[in-house]
């Protein structure tokens, strides 16, 4: 795990409240799996804020840039603050923190699905890149609150057949991605979720026939295993004693093992 002042290479909104951010180090040459995520530091002033944990979307190791997708919360938030800087400027980046997804568990031939919700869909980017690029045949199912909020439906369906939901229906299926699992007709070889908690349980349960990871998110302090802001319980442990956390032992999980 490394610190770095990474230079912004292109910064721009590509969706209500929606920015992409690139950034360029030799810190991207340590990000091996997709799903990990970076810890940003962001300037209030003088004083820093406690890091913002945001996911790794993409990686390109030729131009040492990685990209990584995020939601203004509101303004005065840190990611409000965080919009406001221009090309040229750095951004000090911890990381590349926690275990990804697995690439590797499905062969050339099988099928993936991918299952993202709202800022949970950017890791699923990098993921999909690397399960097309052994041949691996994916499907992607994005679900979102409504269209002026729908980022990455053209990149996504560059690498694989995507299934849009919004929860108005102004753009794709009306519904959730349930909606759309439920009329697929394919045979899934292993599944991998990132989103909102509600989504990641009715995805776990809906799919629970087969081998699945899911992204868990959680409010973080330091984001490397030392302050257990980030705890999540152990799924079938009757003393509520037993908890993994997310920073360092996920955020990715394999399904049915942490209490979503
Ligand atoms: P503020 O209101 O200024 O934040 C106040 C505090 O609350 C901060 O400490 C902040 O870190 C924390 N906080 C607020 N909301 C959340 C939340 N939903 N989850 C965790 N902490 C929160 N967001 C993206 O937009 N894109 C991503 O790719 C992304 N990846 C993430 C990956 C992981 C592993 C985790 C744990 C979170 C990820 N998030 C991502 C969520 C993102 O970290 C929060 O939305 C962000 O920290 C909110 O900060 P703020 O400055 O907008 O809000
Ligand atoms: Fe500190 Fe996970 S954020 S232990």
């Amino acid at each position: 795990i490394q610190k770095q002042d990474m230079i912004i290479v292109s910064h721009k909104q590509i969706a209500d409240h929606i920015f992409e951010l690139t950034l360029r180090g030799s810190l991207t040459n340590e990000m091996t799996s997709p799903g990990q995520f970076v810890h940003v530091k962001i300037m209030n002033g003088s004083e820093p804020l406690l890091r913002r944990p945001i996911s790794i979307c993409s990686i390109d190791r030729e131009n040492e840039q990685f990209t990584m997708l995020y939601r203004v919360s509101g303004s005065g938030s840190g990611t409000s603050t965080l919009s406001q800087l221009m090309k040229g400027f750095t951004v000090n980046v911890l990381g590349p923190l926690g275990n990804g997804f697995p690439v590797d568990e499905l062969e050339e031939g099988q099928t993936a699905l991918l299952v993202g919700g709202g800022i949970g869909v950017p890791p699923l980017y990098e993921l999909s890149k690397r399960l097309t690029s052994r041949g691996v045949k994916v499907i992607h199912i994005l679900g979102f609150q409504e269209q002026k909020v729908v980022f990455y439906k053209e990149e996504f369906t560059a690498l694989g057949e995507t299934y849009i939901a919004t929860v108005d229906g102004s753009f794709g299926t009306k519904g959730f991605v349930t909606d759309v699992i439920d009329k697929l007709d394919v045979t899934i070889d292993g599944y991998y979720t990132c989103g909102p908690a509600p989504m990641l349980r009715a995805v776990e349960q809906k799919l629970s026939g087969v081998d699945g990871y899911i992204s868990m998110e959680q409010r973080m302090g330091c984001g490397v295993g030392a302050c257990l802001a980030c705890v999540c319980h152990v799924q079938g442990d009757d003393t509520g004693t037993a908890y993994k956390k997310v920073c360092s032992d996920g955020p990715v999980f394999k399904s049915k093992v942490v209490v979503v």
